[in-house]
């Protein structure tokens, strides 16, 4: 059954009064997925105000789109994570004591645009019908490592699964490392249930340092029951800049357990992580 969410915490201070919801009932909904060639996003509309499901293999996400009259809108109830960005930078649009909560029309495309590019978690995107900007990655790659919280990454982002195959690309994205998400490879909000507790800094180890300038995308594959893969140029570090380090290849660890995190120290064999991870196929 589809509901509201516990309100959940994530890395800022930020808490909602009210919950997002999981459902606008009333509004528009459809379900989509990408292919898995990447060629694009596959839509279905549908006037079901529950829920309809459109399969391709075993990954699928439901998105809820809400149109304005420059843009259109799409919210991922399963991303997001309540980081409080869009309700804090946009209240007319974004008030989840409204329903539907996203009003795409109560500010100017352009406002509602910056704003959606501050969501950490990629639950927020948007679609200018209006000739403007277009939603584009970032130019360089970057993850954060949050505090006893999740990966948070940014730019062009080529999720894969263990077979290579890309089943999302994407401009943000809140990477569960604790191992508690219940949407791996996704962030739910679990570790603040699950207690997790991992400081923000890099430790110790560094990434395979960056070689070439070129930049491209930045390919993140999920090792079955194991550790993100992560190819191609990026940055990772705390918030602040400082600390900060290039790299071109590592392996992050997503199952909570590691001595020396974020990265991968073996210990998901030790512990048993189970992953249990969605598939292209
Ligand atoms: S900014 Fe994104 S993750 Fe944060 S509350 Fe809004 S939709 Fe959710
Ligand atoms: S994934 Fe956590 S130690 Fe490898």
């Amino acid at each position: 059954m589809d509901g509201p969410p516990a309100a959940r915490s994530c890395r800022g201070p930020a808490r909602f009064l009210a919950p997002l919801p999981r459902a606008d009932y009333g509004s528009r909904a459809f379900v989509a997925v990408r292919d898995t060639a990447g060629t694009g996003l596959r839509a279905k509309w549908t006037r079901d105000r529950v829920k309809t499901v459109l399969e391709m293999g075993a990954y699928v996400r439901k998105l809820h789109e809400y149109d304005g009259s420059g843009i259109r809108i799409t919210y991922d109830a399963v991303r997001c994570i309540h980081a409080a960005e869009c309700v804090k930078g946009l209240p007319t649009v974004f008030d989840t004591t409204r329903r539907p909560w996203i009003d795409a029309d109560g500010a100017s495309p352009d406002e509602v645009a910056a704003v959606i590019r501050k969501c950490p978690t990629g639950a927020l995107h948007f679609e200018r019908l209006d000739g403007g900007e277009p939603e584009t990655p970032a130019t360089t790659n970057e993850i954060t490592v949050g505090a006893d919280g999740p990966l948070f990454v940014s730019g062009d982002l080529e999720l894969m699964d263990a077979e290579r195959r890309v089943f999302t690309r994407e401009t943000r994205a809140a990477l569960c490392r604790c191992g508690a998400s219940n949407d791996k490879p996704w962030c739910d909000g679990s570790h603040s249930e699950a207690g997790f507790r991992a400081a923000a800094d890099l430790g110790d180890s560094r990434p395979n340092p960056r070689q070439e300038s070129s930049p491209g995308p930045l390919r993140i594959r999920l090792r079955p029951n194991g550790p993100l893969l992560l190819e191609g140029p990026f940055a990772i570090g705390p918030a602040e800049p400082e600390g900060t380090v290039e790299g071109i290849g590592c392996a992050l660890c997503r199952c909570g357990a590691s001595d020396n995190k974020p990265w991968c120290d073996g210990s998901h064999n030790r512990v048993g992580f189970q992953a249990d991870d969605p598939s292209a196929s």
